[in-house]
């Protein structure tokens, strides 16, 4: 799968191990940064991959920062992202087979590397269940073109 992957300068060493990771699992990543240790504005990098997954650049993203949220409520306000902060693996394989998110977002000062691996893979092997959860998801965002 192509995987986008953004943070700030809180999840640097934290991104370069899932980079490692989802390579050695056979995707293709594809950094949209911060790549520097400066502190950064967030916003930037999940405005940058919520792009890409919408303009199908790649698949499916990954946005990591102190806590996943800032990064994932920059993401959220671009229109087609379903963007979710996961802590753990029951969330991330809830947020893939019921609200069919396509953003993944966890936070380098909450989860530990092994735990973050292990939200990743719980959430690229699950898939979304559709049927009434289509419905839902339709309804989440049918509330983007009200406000148009
Ligand atoms: C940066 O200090 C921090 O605010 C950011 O990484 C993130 O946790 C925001 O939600």
């Amino acid at each position: 799968m192509k995987i986008g992957i953004g943070n700030d300068h809180s999840a640097l060493e934290l991104k370069a191990e899932i980079i490692e990771h989802l390579k050695e699992k056979g995707h293709e990543v594809v950094d949209f940064g911060t790549n520097s240790p400066e502190s950064c504005d967030y916003p930037v990098y999940g405005e940058a991959v919520a792009r890409a997954v919408v303009s199908g650049e790649v698949e499916q993203g990954i946005l990591i920062c102190g806590t996943g949220l800032g990064i994932s409520l920059a993401a959220n306000k671009v229109k087609g992202i379903r963007a979710a902060v996961c802590s753990e693996p029951f969330t991330a394989k809830m947020a893939r087979a019921h609200n069919n998110c396509n953003i993944l977002a966890f936070g380098a000062r909450v989860v530990g590397a092994e735990l973050a691996k292990m939200i990743v893979d719980t959430w690229l092997e699950t898939e979304f269940e559709g049927g009434r959860h289509q419905r839902r998801v339709d309804m989440i965002m049918a509330i983007e073109d009200k406000e148009d």
